[in-house]
């Protein structure tokens, strides 16, 4: 429920600031309890006196010149959550850093509650590197990013980067009072890739950087689940809601999976698991004076077959990445006896291992293939929560 909520409206300097008066007004409209905090340069875009009147109080723009000695604080403690639309660029790249240079972004550092962040700039500056590493340290921080849109943009171009349709800002924000479509739903994910120790010093590994799961369980706390993340990599920032397994081996991965396993609704695999270690692990470290040694491997547990045995197990999601076709990743849909496939091809720039976006397919057992565009990994964990979601309602 919205209503009674006390929101802080954060709007910086984009020309999408008039967008945050109609969303200032919608808020209003639900019952929720609306403070403005403008940024100096929203005040380029919008008046001070348009969002007084639409919200019933005076926006705080300066730290001081107030009757209370510390609004950033007061705000803070005040709001049940914080948005800021649109986000620009700066700002964005501010609060990545922490930089408290404005009663916006101090009020943003002082606060516990959920912090919702609605981006808007031209298409360059979105998918500039650096606002790509900010974003995703939003997100690390527990932010929710709600995605900007195509369409046109100030000046006349066209292309992603315009603000977020304020009534899809208004959905994200009720969703978290509401609950969250997750909302009494364990998860349990495994990520990062293992690590398979050849003596104390080195291991066989992989190229895995866990960020995707690290996205499927920042999406899946933001809507409403209990989340329980095994991994082999580093997990996200600090979230309450979150609890981090950290693990180095499969063996290790498959004994905190399978023990955790019989309280998950719905488990997904999204870790790359070693299919084989060394057999015997070397006590002392291997020297180059001793010659090239021989590696003798053995199959590692597998994770995801131990679960598919289960009788009552959980909806599981298995992913698949692939070099060149998804061929192998729709027999996997077919074979492996999970609800949903992921798959992904690797070979496709900016997909995949390491990188912060994916191109992904979502693959059903029957073999049905769902196509989707590359987008950065935090949508791409919304795009698989959204199907997990609506196939669990219709079974
Ligand atoms: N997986 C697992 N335990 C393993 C290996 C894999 O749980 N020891 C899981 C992965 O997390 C993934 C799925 O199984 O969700 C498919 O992994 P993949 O390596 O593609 O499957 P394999 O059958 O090992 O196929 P390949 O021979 O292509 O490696």
């Amino acid at each position: 429920m919205l209503a009674g909520r006390h929101l802080v409206l954060g709007v910086t300097g984009g020309v999408a600031a008039y967008k945050a008066v109609y969303l200032a007004r919608r808020l209003i409209e639900e019952g929720v309890e609306v403070r403005a905090v403008m940024t100096p340069t929203a005040q380029n875009f919008v008046g001070e006196a348009t969002f007084a009147a639409v919200t019933g109080t005076q926006p705080i723009i300066e730290l001081f010149g107030h009757d209370d000695v510390s609004p950033h604080t007061s705000l803070a403690r005040w709001a049940d959550a914080v948005v800021i639309a649109p986000a620009t660029a700066s700002t964005i790249s501010k609060l990545a850093a922490g930089e408290s240079s404005n009663a916006l972004i101090a009020t943003v550092l002082a606060t516990t509650a959920p912090v919702f962040v609605a981006p808007a700039m031209h298409s360059e500056m979105w998918e500039h590197p650096a606002t790509r590493a900010n974003i995703s340290r939003l997100t690390d921080f527990g932010y929710t990013i709600v995605p900007p849109q195509s369409g046109s943009l100030a000046g006349g171009d066209e292309g992603i980067g315009r603000l977020a349709d304020p009534e899809d800002i208004l959905k994200m924000v009720r969703s978290i009072f509401d609950g969250g479509d997750l909302a009494g739903s364990t998860v349990l994910i495994t990520a990062g890739g293992t690590r398979e120790p050849i003596d104390p010093v080195r291991y066989i590994g992989n190229r895995s950087s866990g960020k995707m799961g690290n996205a499927l369980a920042t999406a899946a706390h933001a809507r409403g689940a209990q989340v329980i993340l095994v991994t082999a990599a580093p997990p996200p920032g600090n979230l309450p809601g979150i609890e981090v397994i950290a693990v180095d081996t499969a063996a290790e991965m498959a004994e905190a999976t399978w023990g955790r396993v019989d309280i998950a609704d719905i488990a997904v695999m999204a870790a790359a698991v070693a299919d084989f270690r060394p057999a015997d692990v070397a006590t002392g470290k291997l020297r180059r004076t001793d010659g090239s040694p021989e590696l003798l491997l053995e199959p590692t547990p597998d994770i995801l077959r131990g679960i598919t045995k289960r009788d009552n197990r959980p909806y599981l999601v298995g992913f698949a990445a692939e070099v060149g076709s998804l061929d192998a990743a729709v027999e996997k849909a077919r074979t492996k006896g999970v609800d949903l496939l992921v798959g992904n091809d690797i070979s496709i720039d900016g997909s995949g291992f390491g990188s912060d976006s994916n191109q992904i397919a979502l693959i059903y057992p029957d073999g049905t293939t769902k196509h989707h565009p590359l987008l950065p990994k935090r949508q791409v964990a919304d795009v698989i929560w959204d199907a997990v979601v609506e196939q669990r309602a219709s079974t």
